[in-house]
């Protein structure tokens, strides 16, 4: 069943929006070779609970974590440790918040340091299918429209889309109907309507798209060993075309953000 949102819960909706992605923002300024996995971990959850919000990810289904951390061949739901980042990582950040009752869920994969050409290009690709998949979240349009849009936009590329996770409807649960596949036919699907708010995340796998789980119950990881990424925005459906959640408004200047001092606090040495 698709639960339709008013105007007053969108507007809280875009509220958790934007501190999830100044959160993300965060992440992406912190990370750099020789940070752990759980480092980031730690920030994400401090930066969340600081602003009042919850870490939702935190005792999801037994998730024992803020975020989701997938590096290189891990496609989503890799958990964080204590390995380093390294030079020429592929790392794939995944967050979700809980602002007054309403999530946000969104991700964006990282270049640490210099990147491989082929690396490079999936990740800038896997970003392009996103904001593509985003135009056609429109009134009239098919979910069908969004999953065949990314589809297309991979695969004329030579990657492929990820077959077993996907996208979906997100509100005062994070998972809500519909799904959002990233792959299938323009035109099918459920309607989209005014009200309705969407996660949208393309998993783009440099090679095949078959995926296995890890021992661990949560790391997803390419069967081929290939390259993976992913991006995810929370994107509401309104009359006037596809809004963004996930985002920092560009009037809001935000400090922290990039502040090498941000977890110390004031008054903290370095
Ligand atoms: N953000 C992921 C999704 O879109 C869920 C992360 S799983 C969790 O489905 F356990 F970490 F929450
Ligand atoms: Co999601």
């Amino acid at each position: 069943m698709i639960i339709y949102k008013s105007q007053a819960e969108i507007d809280l909706m875009r509220e958790a929006g934007m501190i999830l992605a100044e959160t993300l923002a965060r992440l992406q300024a912190m990370a750099r070779p020789g940070l752990s996995l759980l480092e980031l971990d730690k920030e994400a959850d401090r930066f969340i609970r600081d602003r009042g919000c919850i870490p939702g990810f935190v005792g999801y289904q037994g998730y024992r974590h803020a975020i989701c951390t997938s590096v290189n061949d891990q496609v989503v739901h890799g958990i964080p440790t204590n390995r380093k980042l390294r030079e020429g990582d592929l790392l794939s950040l995944d967050a979700g918040l809980i602002h007054r009752g309403f999530w946000a869920d969104a991700g964006v994969t990282v270049g640490i340091g210099k990147l491989s050409a082929q690396a490079q290009r999936l990740m800038d690709v896997t970003r392009e299918a996103l904001g593509i998949g985003i135009d056609q979240a429109r009134v009239g349009n098919r979910v069908g429209d969004i999953s065949a849009a990314v589809q297309q936009h991979v695969e004329a590329a030579g990657f492929s889309v990820v077959r077993q996770f996907v996208g979906h409807g997100i509100g005062r649960d994070m998972h809500e109907d519909p799904q959002v596949p990233n792959f299938g036919i323009a035109g099918r699907g459920p309607l989209l309507k005014p009200g309705m708010v969407l996660a949208i995340e393309p998993m783009v796998n440099a090679g095949g798209p078959d995926v296995a789980l890890l021992g661990d119950g949560w790391t997803v990881v390419t069967v081929d060993h290939s390259l993976s990424a992913y991006f995810e925005h929370s994107v509401a459906i309104t009359p006037d075309g596809p809004e963004i959640l996930t985002v920092v408004p560009k009037s809001v200047l935000r400090q922290e953000i990039h502040s090498p001092l941000a977890s110390e606090g004031p008054g903290g040495g370095g």
